[in-house]
């Protein structure tokens, strides 16, 4: 695995690249706007990164993260994700992203609906709970007393296990949530939602997340 493609270049976006290229992998970001939109952080990320469209960056991730605002999900290309490993970050702010009937009722969740317009990638939810800007402040070395821990969920273990090895190699411990349809547990306004949290803390934030009711 070399080559991480990113489907959003925003504020997780640029900070996964900025990891990426730190811990020797190739990045391909997109955006939008078009490529030459991403010079300025093409040319800060260096001789590993390019920019591209969404489908190049599809295309030549072995891992692609798609990270855009949840409302523009239709736009994610399929077939050059096919049978790939996709980390889903997004969430659900309906005065961003518009009322989606599903979620309001508590039907579905966001990774799940990432995975049925996706339906023969393997998708991972992860990176859903930290600031943008944490995510290249707050990683240590693996074994660190009190390391941060990011929640993961995805219906295949083995893509979970990939992406549990690129978080600790990014400097963070995971706790692993299970299926897309577990991922609730770490959606907007649930406890391990936002703060700093040890494995084990997280573990008992996850347990504790209440579900509204349907
Ligand atoms: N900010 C955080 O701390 C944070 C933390 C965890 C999770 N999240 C979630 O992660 C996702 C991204 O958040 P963000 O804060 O990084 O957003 P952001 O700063 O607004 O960036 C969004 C990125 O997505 C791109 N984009 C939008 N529509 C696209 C499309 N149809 N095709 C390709 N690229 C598209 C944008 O490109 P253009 O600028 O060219 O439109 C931009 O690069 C959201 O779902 C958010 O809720 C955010």
């Amino acid at each position: 695995m070399k080559t991480i493609g990113l489907i959003g270049a925003g504020h997780i976006g640029s900070q996964l690249a900025r990891l990426a290229v730190k811990n020797g992998y190739d990045v391909v970001i997109s955006n939008s706007r078009g490529p030459e939109t991403l010079a300025d952080l093409v040319r800060e990320l260096g001789p590993h990164a390019r920019a591209a469209t969404p489908d190049e960056a599809a295309t030549a991730g072995d891992i692609v993260v798609v990270t855009i605002p949840l409302k523009n999900l239709d736009d994610v290309p399929v077939a050059p994700l096919s049978g790939k490993v996709v980390i889903d970050t997004l969430n659900y702010y309906p005065q961003r992203d518009g009322h989606i009937a599903d979620l309001d009722n508590e039907k579905t969740t966001t990774s799940e609906m990432v995975q049925a317009h996706l339906p023969t990638s393997k998708v991972v939810k992860a990176f859903n709970h930290i600031y943008a800007a944490e995510l290249t402040t707050h990683g240590q070395a693996a074994g660190s007393p009190d390391r941060r821990a990011l929640a993961i969920a995805g219906n295949d273990l083995g893509a979970r296990k990939d992406v549990a090895a690129l978080i600790d190699q990014f400097g963070f411990d995971t706790a692993d949530i299970g299926p897309l349809s577990e991922s609730w547990r770490i959606q907007r306004d649930t406890p391990g939602y936002g703060p700093r949290r040890t494995a084990e803390e997280m573990r008992k934030d996850l347990a504790a997340a209440k579900r509204p009711p349907k």
